[in-house]
This record gives structure tokens, sequence and C-alpha cells, in this order.
């Protein structure tokens, strides 16, 4: 029997490059589609590297329609799709919201037609924690109410998982997850794919390490005057591998029929709270180093504090997070020291 077929659109990103490792090391056929717009070759030739397997790769864009249909769904049998491709950088989609609304939508609402057009049934969104807002409660569960986005990126992720409701309730041979991540660091444990961000880094270990590389001169660490035991922001940081076994998993459950609905939602998130100063120094204990910051003023959209509760994604899934933050930390130190050339 033919082994079963993923498209990983997004493929070539940050968490779709280290999905694509962890399926093919589950024993899937994976296809990778990515336009390269936040993203680079290199992480596909990581993802062959680490693998041995020569994985395909078609450069398109999901907003694409007509080359999607003839360059994908002709050429590939894949039943299930993972979709990763989108815009996700908070800040800008407040400059940029037609572009956001734009890429994000279309790109899932192709991908589901055709879907619907070949006669393919599975696909797993990418959704995030942005859509609880800033919550009422923690930890946030899957019931905790969504509250409406801060950001027209964060509007994005709400939309979609509408569009993907609906679409699962009205058209019955597909079914969809939802998975709601949390804070995903680190990098894959052979430092050959890892996060590579275009420009100045707007997201926190990426920052540090940059600093702790010396690109940058000093980490800002915004807001020191939250309600929160040390006045920095908490979030739920979640080893990037771990994110990228939640989707072997969950594609799983798909293809098995294992699913209790037809469309189901699973927060990806570790359980435990971090403030950005713990994380701070959590990094410079891990790799024995010390990192130049200073407190300087909030961002504005930031929300004070959020991590999961992820008992469904244990139950239901199976899953738990099994990297320690050390490690973790120590993974994303050495991806940025492979990429930047430093010795040990
Ligand atoms: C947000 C969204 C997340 C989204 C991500 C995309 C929420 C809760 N999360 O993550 O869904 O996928 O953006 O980019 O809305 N920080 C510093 N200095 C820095 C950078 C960050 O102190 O130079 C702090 C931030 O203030 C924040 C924490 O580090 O408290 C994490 O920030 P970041 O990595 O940007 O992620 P979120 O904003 O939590």
């Amino acid at each position: 029997m033919s082994k079963h077929c993923v498209l990983v659109s997004g493929g070539a990103g940050y968490i779709g490059s280290h999905t694509a490792v962890e399926l093919i090391e589950a024993g899937y056929d994976v296809v990778i589609a990515d336009n390269l717009s936040n993203s680079d070759l290199r992480a596909v030739e990581g993802v062959r590297q680490i693998t041995g397997v020569d994985v395909p790769f078609v450069e398109i864009d999901c907003c694409d329609r007509e080359r999607l249909a003839s360059e994908l769904f002709e050429r590939y049998t894949f039943d299930s799709v993972i979709h990763f491709a989108a815009f996700k950088a908070v800040g800008e989609s407040v400059q940029k919201p037609l572009e956001y609304y734009r890429n994000n939508l279309t790109s899932l609402m192709n991908i589901i037609e055709l879907m619907r057009r070949y006669g393919r049934h599975n696909i797993l969104f990418s959704s995030s924690c942005t859509v609880y807002g800033e919550p009422d409660k923690q930890p946030v569960t899957e019931l905790t109410p969504r509250k409406p986005a801060t950001s027209p990126y964060g509007n994005t992720k709400t939309m979609c998982e509408d569009i993907l409701r609906d679409s699962v309730a009205a058209y019955g041979d597909l079914r969809g997850i939802a998975l709601r991540y949390f804070n995903p660091i680190g990098a894959h444990p052979s430092a050959l794919i890892g996060e590579l961000p275009r420009g100045v880094p707007q997201n926190l270990v990426p920052y540090i390490t940059q600093t702790a590389a010396g690109i940058r001169e000093c980490l800002s660490v915004f807001g020191n005057d939250y309600p929160t035991p040390d006045g920095s922001n908490i979030r739920d940081y979640i080893d990037v591998v771990d994110l990228a076994r939640a989707h072997v998993v969950a594609i799983a459950r798909l293809i098995e029929g294992k699913n209790k609905e037809n469309y189901e939602i699973f927060n990806v998130g570790t359980g435990n709270g971090v403030s950005v100063l713990e994380l701070v120094r959590r990094f410079e204990e891990a790799n024995s180093l010390k990192l130049n910051y200073k407190i300087a003023d909030r961002r504005a959209g930031d929300i004070v504090a959020i991590w999961a509760d992820p008992t469904r994604a244990n139950e239901e899934l199976g899953w738990h997070a099994t990297r320690n933050l050390d490690d973790t930390l120590r993974s994303a130190w050495a991806w940025e020291k492979r990429v930047r050339g430093i010795e040990e």
C-alpha cells in the first residue's frame, strides 16, 4: 500500500519545516508548497538533509487557485493538507490590513475549494492563542471564549477558524482541526532547521539569540510594570518540535477517523506560564552566557499573560509537550550559532 501523502503549505517556514520532518519520520509522504515570501529554500534543504528524503517542493502562492489546482492537486495524491501558509507579523498587519486579509483568507478558501473539487478530506489549520485576546481567566481551555482580535493578523486567525468550521459543517466529506499554538520557540536538535526571521526579529527568542550572537546590541524587555509576579508578560513557550509532533498526531486522528466531531480545536501549549524576565534568565543559565538587556516601554497591543490548559490535547490526541525549556533554549542558541558560523 502506498504511504499516506500530506500537503504542507508554508512548509519552508519555521513551524512548517519542523512539521515536515516529523511527518516524514512518522512514515508519511510529504509535498511542500511555499511561495518563499517570508521563508527560505534552505529550510527545505534542511528537511531533506535531516530525513534523507528528497521531499518534493513546489514554489507556489496559495492565493493562485488555478496554479494550485494544476501544479499540486492534479499532480499529487495527498488526501490531507496542513495549511501553514500565511502572513504572521502582528505589527505589520496593522500597517497592511488588506494584504493580511487577502493573503490569509484567500489561501485558506482556495485550499478548501480545491479539496472539495478534487475529493480530498482532511485539513489542519494553524491557529493561534491570539484568538483568546486578553483572557479573563488562566489557563485557557478551548472553551474559553474567543475575544475580538487586537490586530488584523489576529483577526485573520479568528476568521479562518470560522471559515473552516462553517465549511466542514456545510460540506459533508471534509474534516478539520484547528490547532491553537501558544509561543513556539527553539529549533530542531540537529540545528539544521530553525527560525530564520528576515530583518529585525519581532519575536522574543530570535531577538535574544541575535543579541547573544552580537547582531543586536541589546534586548528590550517590553515592560516590567504589568500585574504579574515580576512585572513582565507571561506566555506559554512551546518547543517547535513538540508543536510539530502535535500536527502528526492530529492528522493521524483525522486519517484514522478517530475524531469525535468533524471540526475540532486543540490548544497546543505546555501548560506553564513563563515571564519574559524568567525566559531571559533561563536562556542565560542554559547556555552559560550573559545577555545584554534593558527594560523598555510596553509594546502596544501586548496582552498581559496567557498560558494553555493543554488537557484536551493530552487526553484526546495523546500528545504531551516533552522537551524541557532549558533544552529548547539550548537548541535555539545552537541554531543561531550554526546559522552565523559562530564556533563553540
Ligand atoms: C504574538 C501572538 C501569537 C502570534 C505571534 C506572531 C498573542 C498572545 N500571541 O505572540 O499568536 O503567533 O505574536 O508573531 O497575541 N518581547 C520583548 N522584547 C522583544 C520581543 C518580545 O520583551 O524584543 C516580549 C513581548 O512583549 C511578549 C513576549 O516577549 O511579552 C513574547 O513576544 P513575541 O515573541 O513577539 O510573541 P507574542 O507577542 O506573545
